[in-house]
């Protein structure tokens, strides 16, 4: 702030009126702090992400899937004409803005309009078909924070483009479950299937026609969708509106030959592979592309004392709350319809930030980071830079060596190799700087032992044995 302004902000408001002079306001002190909805993933966690993460790329390349890295901006048009203009994602929660050249651009809320533009812009539909691809970053979308609901969060999408065979829904069924297998977690697919736009004109007529006649009893927001799109109704949390779903007419009873056939496919697909799952014919999902099969995952409870009972409860009941981990389903008009050839496909993304949740609660069993085996340690500043070069060999060597070459006194130094538990601490001091030395001590016993700095590779290869 200039000085005359700081003048004139001391004289007080009454002064600043009196002169007519524009209102100065204090400087507000800004304090950092982290946006609303996001999240820093602090060290302890990343043993979560990296673990997730892995077992997730081994089991979709070894599904012979190909990683693919999309852009965090893409134009806003593309989810406007990708993702749907009256869906939530586009109307209410869209990151958007413009660029320094004035065009729209949007931090993409999901991958699947940006992974079909890629694949048209790439040329991917000369490739062999169907092309296999997967792919995982952050997306955004301007929600209200609450658990399991993040503004920024991260998904990892996997995709068949290029077939429209029920078989291909019931292998990215089957990759789940093995993903979740392999996690530890305990899950349930709930199955749905939207039909075509035929069949599914047809069942919108029905359900407007059954939930016209109770337009008033139903909350404000449904009584909108029914305007826009009656089909979201069916996603309704509300509980009077849930009351009048349960009797709703169900999508089922009016797909068309060709979508019952290709349901009725997959479902025997999913009992030949047998793969647990139940219908649920209240899944819509919130985007406007999905066509034939949809589903999401839910996580199960794993509450040991009441495993008995919930067996003998229908799927459905035993989920807990309706916190999906994941969801997707078939796209077949989508490529077509972004400017594509006829591209049928079929996909999901995982919530990362929920299924590491799930895996919290669910006490999944997660692999240790290994601690290390040797700390190296100092006692004078001439001895610093040895000890720098020997934890250095000793890491090529593939020892997992550690230091903390920032404290001077080494009963400190000592202190902190206790706590990581290692095996062996190596001390450096002025004597064994001059003499290219090196002490070994065992921090079981405490016995040391004078080593020459050449030989200490040997020495505690030998030791470690
Ligand atoms: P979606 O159902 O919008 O689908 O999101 C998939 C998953 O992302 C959800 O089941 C949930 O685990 C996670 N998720 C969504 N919103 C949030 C949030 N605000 N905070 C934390 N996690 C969240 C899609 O995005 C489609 N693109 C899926 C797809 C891929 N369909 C075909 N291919």
């Amino acid at each position: 702030m200039s000085p005359r302004k700081k003048k004139i902000l001391k004289r007080g408001k009454r002064y600043q009126r009196a002169r007519r002079l524009p209102l100065i306001k204090k400087e507000e002190k800004y304090v950092p702090h982290i946006l609303r909805g996001m999240k820093d993933i602090l060290p302890a966690d990343q043993i979560y992400w990296d673990f997730v993460l892995k077992k997730m790329e081994e089991a979709v390349r070894s599904y012979g899937f190909s990683k693919i890295t999309l852009p965090i901006l893409e134009d806003k048009k593309l989810f406007e004409k990708g993702t749907g203009r009256t869906t939530e994602i586009v109307e209410k929660q869209m990151f958007n803005f413009s660029d320094q050249s004035g065009t729209p651009i949007a931090l993409r809320p999901e991958g699947t309009p940006q992974l079909v533009r890629a694949y048209i812009e790439q040329g991917m539909d000369n490739l062999p078909q169907p092309v296999k691809l997967y792919h995982f970053g952050q997306r955004f979308r301007y929600e209200r924070p609450q658990s399991g609901r993040q503004r920024e969060f991260w998904q990892f999408d996997i995709d068949i483009l290029g077939s429209e065979k029920p078989i291909v829904d019931a292998e990215i069924l089957l990759l789940l479950q093995n993903i979740f297998q392999e996690l530890g977690l305990k899950i349930n697919f709930e199955i749905n299937s939207l039909g075509c736009e035929n069949c599914r004109k047809v069942y919108r007529n029905k359900l407007v026609a059954y939930l016209g006649g109770r337009r008033n009893k139903l909350c404000p927001d449904c009584q909108k969708r029914l305007e826009v799109n009656p089909l979201r109704v069916l996603d309704c949390k509300e509980q009077t509106c849930q009351f009048f779903l349960s009797q709703s007419p169900q999508i089922i009873d009016w797909l068309c030959e060709e979508c019952r056939a290709h349901f009725t496919r997959l479902l025997e697909y999913l009992d030949e592979l047998e793969i647990i799952y139940s219908l649920n014919s209240r899944i819509v999902r919130g985007l406007d592309y999905y066509t034939k099969t949809v589903f999401e995952i839910l996580p199960k409870r794993v509450d040991k004392q009441k495993d008995q009972q919930l067996e003998a409860q229908p799927a459905h009941e035993i989920v807990r709350g309706q916190i999906a981990l994941g969801g997707g389903g078939r796209y077949d008009n989508l490529v077509e319809f972004l400017g594509g050839r006829s591209t049928p496909a079929c996909g999901v993304a995982l919530g990362l930030e929920r299924i590491i949740e799930e895996l919290k609660a669910q006490s999944a069993k997660i692999p240790k980071i290994k601690s290390p085996q040797i700390f190296v340690a100092q006692i004078s500043e001439i001895a610093r830079s040895t000890a720098l070069k020997i934890f250095e060999n000793l890491r090529q060597e593939g020892f997992r060596a550690t230091h903390n070459l920032s404290k001077d006194s080494l009963k400190t130094q000592l202190e902190i190799a206790n706590k990581l538990k290692v095996k062996f601490s190596l001390i450096i001091g002025h004597q064994e700087f001059l003499n290219k030395t090196v002490i070994i001590r065992d921090m079981n016993s405490g016995n040391q032992e004078i080593v020459d700095q050449a030989k200490i590779v040997r020495e505690i290869k030998k030791r470690l044995k």
